[in-house]
């Protein structure tokens, strides 16, 4: 068969391609929180390809989610896919968009892929093999220090007014402690490859989706770095400690 390498990469030309032509939008939770027939059928691609070839395993997807499917994880081998994250970049042709899956067994991710479709970035992270971007080794920043960190988040789909307090209120709380900068690229996945590969020394967020999260976990943490949700070491604490919670729920409580 097809190296799995090449497929991504396949995947991703339909979405370079789509990019730039015209497309049917629609919303899901929110007015901000946007779909396109290219997220269905890359995902669909993804899913009848890895079926055909893994039958017993089970996914996890997110248009899959929205249309009504359960998001649970068993202990059964499970794929966890982002079609396309960035939607809301690709609707505008802003060039930051990936394809991301993360691949879990027993509840743990095994391994994580990650390709920037406009910058034929392929990241890729294996449990207790290390992170790479394009074969080069990925390593987190060393800085511990908020005062020196430049800091990534993104806004999420709420647009609510409770919501953008807080969202605000938690950027000021970080400027306050004087960080570097405060970055929103718009992909949660891509703004997590940039903190494996050191481009940025931390990253928050609320809201944010299993297949947000899958494959970026594996490659930040073979790069060395830490992923948390409400407790953790120094410069992930002291941000977790700074700013207040928005609640989005849980995926599996859905
Ligand atoms: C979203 C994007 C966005 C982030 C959301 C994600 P999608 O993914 O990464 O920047 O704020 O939390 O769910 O909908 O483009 O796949």
């Amino acid at each position: 068969g097809k190296d799995p390498v090449q497929e991504v990469c396949e995947l991703a030309c339909i979405i370079k391609k789509a990019l730039t032509e015209e497309k049917r939008v629609s919303t899901k939770t929110s007015a901000a929180d946007l779909v396109t027939e290219t997220d269905h059928l890359v995902e669909d691609l993804i899913i009848s390809e890895l079926r055909k070839k893994f039958p017993s395993h089970r996914f996890i997807a997110e248009e899959s989610t929205a249309a009504g499917e359960k998001c649970v994880l068993t202990d059964s081998p499970t794929w966890i896919i982002d079609p396309i994250d960035g939607t809301c970049n690709f609707v505008h042709r802003f060039p930051t968009v990936a394809v991301s899956i993360g691949f879990a067994v027993n509840k743990e991710l095994e391994f994580g892929v990650i390709y920037h479709c406009t910058e034929e970035r392929l990241y890729t992270g294996r449990r207790g093999q290390g992170a790479f971007c394009n074969k080069q080794r990925l390593r987190v920043s060393k800085e511990t220090d908020l005062s020196k960190a430049l800091v990534l988040t993104e806004i999420g789909p709420k647009r609510d007014p409770d919501t953008l307090k807080l969202f605000f209120s938690n950027m000021e709380k970080l400027l306050h402690a004087k960080a570097h900068g405060v970055r929103v690229i718009g992909s949660s996945t891509l703004a997590l490859c940039h903190l494996a590969s050191g481009a940025a020394d931390a990253y928050y967020q609320f809201g944010l989706h299993c297949w947000d999260l899958a494959a970026a976990t594996v490659i930040i943490r073979e790069a060395g770095g830490i992923v948390i949700d409400t407790s953790g070491e120094e410069m992930a604490m002291l941000i977790a400690q700074a700013i207040q919670t928005i609640n989005y729920g849980r995926d599996d409580e859905k």
